[in-house]
């Protein structure tokens, strides 16, 4: 299959499982509902599930049974995006070309809708229709992704940016961002059941690739790396860190949709 074919499949599938939750019951809670929502389906690139369900069909599990794990990780995503437009954080008024969830629904609300995107991803991960075990290890992927070592960490140093040199900056993007994409990626491979070295592999690319993408965001709005390193130096390194993950993929077979879509994000424009 043409490995955009195969993006526009699992986005799909996404878009349409991501659009069956939280919709209006009457129960007096559709406000925190249409909240949550209004950042979920609002065209988000679904980058996230989608390494989700390819490592999961390379490990040997039907990306239908992969779904909610995968969809798990675009709710906790979503929840980052809100929290980190808010006034205390960037006091950003615009997200994926929309006022952003602050904006929209006040400051309460928001805070409201990310915490439970965030509790609902956890939830979706426990019903998963794969076994037991290896739910209990995405979950556990997935709170390290979030906490003091993952996004929360991240975020927490990013606030102190005025002072970053080049190593604490990638200690934060890496907390920030790849550890999230990575996650994707070994949650995938774990749903799978797969053993614990192919996953720490998964984790391993996801690292690389979620580094590369990173730089290539930093390069597209003149932050991060960008702004500390000036564009030269943030551009090589998108490209070092894109051959890393390539390379990282010969851990793996059948990998053609992977190393596509690596090249793909190297180069992205949004
Ligand atoms: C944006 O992530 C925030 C970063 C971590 C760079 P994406 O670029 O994946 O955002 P959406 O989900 O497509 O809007
Ligand atoms: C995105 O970070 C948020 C998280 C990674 C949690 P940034 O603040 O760097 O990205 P944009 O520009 O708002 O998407
Ligand atoms: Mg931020
Ligand atoms: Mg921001």
């Amino acid at each position: 299959m043409d490995p955009m074919d195969r993006y526009e499949n699992y986005r799909a599938m996404v878009e349409t499982w991501l659009a069956g939750r939280f919709v209006d019951a009457g129960d007096g809670f559709d406000g925190l509902r249409e909240a949550m929502r209004y950042s979920l389906l609002a065209g988000g690139k679904r980058v996230r599930p989608v390494l989700c369900l390819e490592f999961a069909r390379i490990c040997g599990l039907e990306p239908e049974d992969a779904l909610p794990v995968a969809c798990a990780v675009e709710l906790l995503h979503t929840y980052s995006l809100i929290h980190d437009d808010l006034p205390c954080m960037d006091d950003d008024d615009e997200r994926r070309g929309r006022p952003s969830n602050h904006v929209k629904f006040g400051e309460s609300a928001a805070v409201l809708a990310g915490d439970c995107l965030q509790a609902e991803a956890f939830a979706a991960v426990c019903d998963a229709p794969v076994p037991e075990a290896d739910r209990f290890r995405c979950c556990r992927i997935m709170s390290a992704a979030a906490g003091v070592g993952g996004i929360c960490g991240g975020q927490f140093m990013d606030l102190g940016e005025g002072s970053a040199t080049a190593e604490s900056l990638t200690a934060t993007e890496l907390a920030k961002t790849a550890a999230l994409l990575a996650a994707a990626c070994a949650m995938g491979a774990a749903a799978a059941g797969a053993d614990e070295k192919t996953v720490a592999a998964a984790r391993d690319y996801g690292a690389a690739l979620g580094m590369a993408f990173q730089c290539r965001d930093d390069l597209l709005d003149g932050d991060g790396f960008c702004a500390l390193l000036g564009q030269e130096k943030c551009r090589a390194m998108t490209e070092e860190y894109t051959r890393d993950a390539y390379r990282l993929l010969d851990a793996f077979d059948d990998t053609e949709f992977l190393r596509a879509l690596t090249e793909k994000l190297a180069g992205r424009e949004n």
